[in-house]
């Protein structure tokens, strides 16, 4: 979700207000996606190089993010969404650790969709962390080293239990990945659109899908193998 600075600059209005309204565009995207039976939906909210903004800036994140985290329950209840939360949590302000823990745990039953924030996230950062408890595991005698498979890793990163995404959209022209989701990005088709964050609704979410539906994915395999739906993947 990118462009909310400068959607607001743009009208001579203060950063925080292009965050205020990007919360419109998080509400319509949730809405789209569980109405279409999107099952995961990941929203990269803060990065953890974000902690280097100025304060202000980040004080009034923290805000709208317990705010938003209080006001969407009801609306998440109704629609059985899951809320889930990767990235480091613990270095987030108390008050939106009490938001997340409420809001998860108020929403833990719901089926139709998981809805995941990544706060204070990075992906190297998830790498290092699963890397760590794997070798604490290794040092531990709990595992050995040949025990750390593809599958065994990805169950130590923070999207355990998760699928991979299958479609990565950012906005506000940016053509970079910045940290997101790095391990699990990697067959990921990708969508990059000019459209500011604020302005990013359901038509154009609509539109991202619409250009994930045309690209034909091979996974490293021939485009003849690729149509047979029986080969593993
Ligand atoms: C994305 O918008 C929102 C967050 C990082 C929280 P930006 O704040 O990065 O907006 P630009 O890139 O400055 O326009
Ligand atoms: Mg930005």
């Amino acid at each position: 979700m990118d462009g909310n600075g400068r959607w607001a600059t743009q009208r001579g209005l203060p950063r925080v207000e292009g965050h205020r309204m990007g919360i419109r565009s998080v509400r319509a995207v949730v809405e789209c996606a569980r109405e279409l039976g999107i099952s995961h939906l990941t929203l990269y909210a803060f990065s953890s190089e974000n902690w280097g903004r100025p304060e202000i800036e980040v004080l009034t994140l923290m805000g709208l993010l317990r705010d938003f985290l209080f006001k969407e329950l009801p609306e998440l209840s109704r629609q059985r969404i899951r809320l889930n939360v990767i990235g480091e949590i613990e270095r987030l302000p108390a008050y939106v650790r009490e938001a997340i823990r409420h809001t998860m745990s108020a929403t833990a039953e719901n089926t139709e969709m998981t809805l995941s924030l990544a706060l204070s996230y990075a992906g190297r950062n998830e790498l290092v962390r699963a890397a760590r408890r794997a070798a604490e595991d290794a040092v531990a005698g709990r595992i050995s080293a040949a025990d750390i498979t593809e599958a065994s890793f990805a169950a130590r990163l923070d999207t355990a239990g998760m699928p991979d995404p299958d479609l990565v959209i950012r906005t506000s022209g940016e053509i970079r990945i910045s940290n997101f989701l790095l391990w699990q990005a990697a067959y990921a088709e990708f969508v990059f659109t000019e459209v500011l964050w604020p302005d990013f609704g359901k038509a154009e979410f609509l539109q991202a899908l619409d250009e994930y539906s045309r690209r034909r994915r091979r996974f490293g395999l021939t485009s003849e193998q690729a149509l047979q739906p029986d080969i593993p993947r």
